[in-house]
């Protein structure tokens, strides 16, 4: 059992976006392992056809279970609303999505049931959230909108230039009339643009990164089946699926620590 509890927890999305999800678990679980891959060969996976991404979820999940991973942890709501039910249905190992996390943060915080959503377009086009959020609440106002331009700004580490505050406020523009108090970012890279859309929108409005909720519920998931760590080692692996170095140079900038080296493994 001591072996099952101390196997990593896997970690995958299109690329360094799933480190907003890795930044909160070393905050909450800093005792536990990690493998990360990063599908950099297929960034963006936003306007990809959803059978594609389907095959790309199928596939990592497969080789991080093969690497010993104890749980999954979907960090991509782009993967999360296309695949998460095929892949819960096809793996036998704890499989933990940032969508409802993300969904049940958000309605917890809206006072006025006004809530805005942003992701990638194949995100929003899947409707899951929109979902998610009036299936739990139907007297909710959701207001999505896709946003695809901010994935590659924060690929390319264009966090805080002139340009990246222009896009994020031409992007962000549709809600300044719908009077939303809470605004989900549905996409793991947006967090590193939170500054930014902070500003942009102003004090009054809320800002849910589901990363926070989502590794709550993950220390829950193992707590229920006793599989927290027992060991205080933990091994951080990341695995790009292209380019290695330039993953680890960027990687390490937006967690604050160095990533150590990147393994390239293409699936
Ligand atoms: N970070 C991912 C998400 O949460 C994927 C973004 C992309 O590659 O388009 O949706």
């Amino acid at each position: 059992m001591s072996e099952k509890r101390n196997a990593p927890l896997g970690i995958f999305d299109s690329g360094v976006g799933g480190l907003t999800v890795v930044r909160e678990i070393l905050k909450q679980m800093p005792g536990e392992s990690i493998i990360y891959f990063g599908d950099t060969a297929h960034v963006p996976y936003g306007d990809r056809d959803p059978q594609e991404l389907r095959g790309f979820a199928q596939k990592i999940t497969n080789y991080l279970v093969t690497r010993g991973c104890k749980m999954i942890i979907i960090a991509c709501n782009t993967s999360t609303s296309l695949a998460y039910e095929e892949l819960t249905n096809s793996f036998s190992l704890p499989i933990i999505g940032v969508i409802e996390p993300g969904v049940n943060k958000a309605l917890m915080t809206t006072k006025n049931l006004r809530v805005g959503v942003i992701g990638t377009a194949a995100t929003i086009e899947s409707r899951v959230y929109q979902r998610k959020l009036r299936a739990k609440n139907p007297d909710v106002q959701v207001y999505a909108q896709a946003c695809p331009a901010f994935v590659p700004l924060v690929e390319r580490g264009a966090l805080r230039s002139a340009e990246t505050v222009d896009i994020v406020s031409g992007c962000l523009h549709p809600f300044m009339e719908k009077e939303i108090d809470t605004l989900i970012l549905g996409c793991t890279h947006y967090p590193f643009l939170q500054p930014v859309i902070a500003k942009v929108l102003g004090a009054k409005t809320q800002i849910i990164d589901p990363a926070q909720e989502t590794v709550r519920c993950a220390y829950e998931r193992l707590q229920e089946l006793d599989l927290l760590v027992d060991t205080a080692k933990p091994v951080y692996k990341f695995v790009s699926s292209n380019n290695p170095k330039e993953f680890r140079a960027k990687g390490s900038v937006f967690l604050g620590r160095d990533l150590g080296t990147v393994e390239e493994v293409l699936l």
